[in-house]
């Protein structure tokens, strides 16, 4: 695999300029289902577009913005939460990102979902429920734990609370190396939850499109991609893949290195796709793009 220089520099790819999206057919349904305050979990492989459809769909909410956060196997209660903490030689409670949404009425959006604890899934199911919610470290007016409803507005305001929630493998956990660290959401957790949409990788031809549009390579080199991409994810359905998978985000990142780093296709694909894949997935990935593109 050769290494050409490009002649110039080309412009920076934009993020996520309009024309650049693929809307799933589902984004209306969880549009609308946000929009009734419905908790809502978006199950799909990685970088298939779960994180940006919800943030497309809140940022058209009104209200006090979002709180967002990635969930991972050593987010504890108390950061998730709040905890109290010593400040100019006083014990204060500071809250965490998910008690503030509730505080502020605003949706919560947990990304990962499946990466998260059972201490902390467990706090997070009264979350979901439409109960109020009683905060042992915090007192209330009356002295007592604090106890509120997230679900209700205050002074007369709509509540805009609601949870939306990201996750790979809808609670099955992963027993090879592709989701590593995602855990089993048990099924008491997930009845939480009012839908549980599916999304998957956008179309070839849709895919092929957004790597021109956001990327600025070919259609050629663009339809090369995506057809690699198609090979490798079905490799990985098929476990011939172990640990790697093929995101728009890896699709992306190829299509980028070619049309802005100089690169040929082959030295583009080995920078962004074969040298991060394991010792075990590169002779596959090797072959699927020798396959789909007749290159070496
Ligand atoms: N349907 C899509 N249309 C346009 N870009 C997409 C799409 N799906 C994913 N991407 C791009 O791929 C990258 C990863 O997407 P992201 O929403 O973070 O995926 P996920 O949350 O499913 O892992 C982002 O740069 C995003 O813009
Ligand atoms: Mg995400």
């Amino acid at each position: 695999m050769s290494v050409a220089l490009a002649p110039a520099p080309a412009p920076a790819p934009a993020e996520a300029a309009d024309a650049t999206w693929w809307e799933p057919p589902q984004g209306e349904l969880v549009r609308r289902a946000l929009a009734r305050r419905l908790n809502v979990l978006l199950v799909g492989p990685t970088g298939c577009g779960k994180t940006t459809l919800l943030e497309r769909a809140l940022a058209e909410l009104d209200g006090a913005p979002p709180a967002a956060l990635n969930l991972h196997g050593d987010l504890s209660v108390d950061e998730l939460f709040g905890a109290r903490e010593l400040r100019g030689g006083e014990t204060v409670f500071r809250p965490g990102p998910a008690l503030q949404a509730m505080l502020d009425r605003a949706p919560l959006v947990l990304h990962e979902l499946d990466a998260a604890t059972p201490e902390v899934l467990f706090c997070l199911q009264r979350v979901l429920e439409r109960k109020d919610v009683v905060v042992p470290a915090v007192a209330g007016p009356d002295g007592r734990p604090l106890r509120l409803d997230p679900w209700r507005g205050r002074d007369g305001a709509a509540s805009r609370f609601v949870v939306a929630a990201t996750a790979n493998t809808l609670g099955r956990g992963d027993g090879g190396g592709l989701y590593r660290g995602t855990r089993v959401l048990n099924e008491a957790f997930l009845d939480r939850f009012d839908l549980v949409v599916r999304l998957d990788y956008p179309p070839p031809r849709a895919e092929a499109a957004l790597l021109v549009a956001r990327a600025g390579v070919d259609a050629d080199d663009a339809a090369a991609i995506v057809r690699v991409a198609g090979l490798a994810r079905r490799a990985a359905a098929a476990e011939r893949l172990l640990a790697t998978t093929f995101s728009v985000r890896k699709a992306l990142a190829w299509a980028t290195a070619r049309a802005h780093l100089g690169l040929d296709l082959g030295a583009a694909f080995v920078a962004t796709c074969l040298d991060r894949a394991p010792d075990e997935d590169r002779v596959v990935l090797a072959e699927l793009y020798q396959r789909a593109t007749g290159r070496r």
